[in-house]
């Protein structure tokens, strides 16, 4: 099963994709989980994105291509992917469209999260992470069990650095402008699946699951 998971920044890619992974037995490929994970360890990979990051922009498509290219190279793969937050140019989708190509392999599936750009904001601001396990909370819309306190392992939850109210208003602008090329790329390739993602996470995904289970009859 070989997905991509696309919405602009907090309609719940990475919330959905936590659950599909889980059921589907597939590894999770967040380009933005993998470049947090560089600043971490502080590569110069981790270098380099951050300068964009910070201000809310997109990481030059070279250096993001080169990373999925790895990525997908590697054999957990041969079992499908979720791709969660890339390709989000034209020039990524093509550089994909040729990737696959050459592992003799295609998309089944581009599920697209639909949220109202007014709701994001909000979204994103109350948005609280684990920086042990990456699980994603809200403040309101999904707070853990303990106030501040990761349910599966305790630790202190934080607020992502891009998820400053100024922060977040350049991300909108810069996803909102490059997402409906795309969109139309996948819907010309036949590959996009549309859903309403402003309803409870629980429907989201059992909206997705449904979809999925086409796959399989
Ligand atoms: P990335 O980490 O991918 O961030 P993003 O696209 O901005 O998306 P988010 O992770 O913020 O949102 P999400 O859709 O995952 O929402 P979530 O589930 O957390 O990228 C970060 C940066 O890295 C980019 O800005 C760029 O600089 C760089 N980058 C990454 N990929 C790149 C690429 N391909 N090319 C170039 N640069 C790249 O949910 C958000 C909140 O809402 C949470 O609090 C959650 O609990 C809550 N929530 C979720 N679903 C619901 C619901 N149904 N109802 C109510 N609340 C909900
Ligand atoms: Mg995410």
């Amino acid at each position: 099963m070989n997905l991509i998971l696309m919405g602009l920044p907090g309609a719940g890619k990475g919330t959905q994709a936590e659950k599909i992974v889980e059921k589907y037995d597939i590894p999770h490929i967040s380009t933005g989980d993998m470049f947090r994970l560089a600043i971490k360890e502080g590569t110069a990979l981790g270098k380099e994105a951050k300068s964009y990051m910070d201000k809310g922009e997109l990481v030059p498509d070279e250096v993001t291509i080169g990373i999925v290219r790895e990525r997908l190279s590697k054999p957990d793969t041969e079992k499908g992917f979720l791709l969660d937050g890339f390709p989000r140019t034209i020039a990524q989708a093509e550089a994909l469209e040729n990737l696959l190509g050459d592992m003799d392999e295609s998309i089944d599936y581009v599920l697209h999260i639909d949220v109202p750009k007014d709701k994001l904001v909000e979204r994103l601001t109350g948005r609280r992470i684990c920086p042990t396990c990456g699980a994603t909370y809200h403040v309101v819309f999904n707070p853990p069990k303990e106030e501040g306190k990761c349910d599966h392992d305790g630790a202190e939850l934080i607020q992502r650095e891009d998820d400053q109210p100024e922060t977040v208003r350049t991300r909108l602008e810069v996803n909102v402008e490059q997402a409906q090329p795309l969109l139309d790329f996948y819907r010309e390739k036949g590959y996009l699946a549309s859903f309403e993602g402003d309803k409870d996470i629980n429907d989201v995904f059992n909206d997705i699951d449904k979809k999925l289970g086409e796959l399989s009859e």
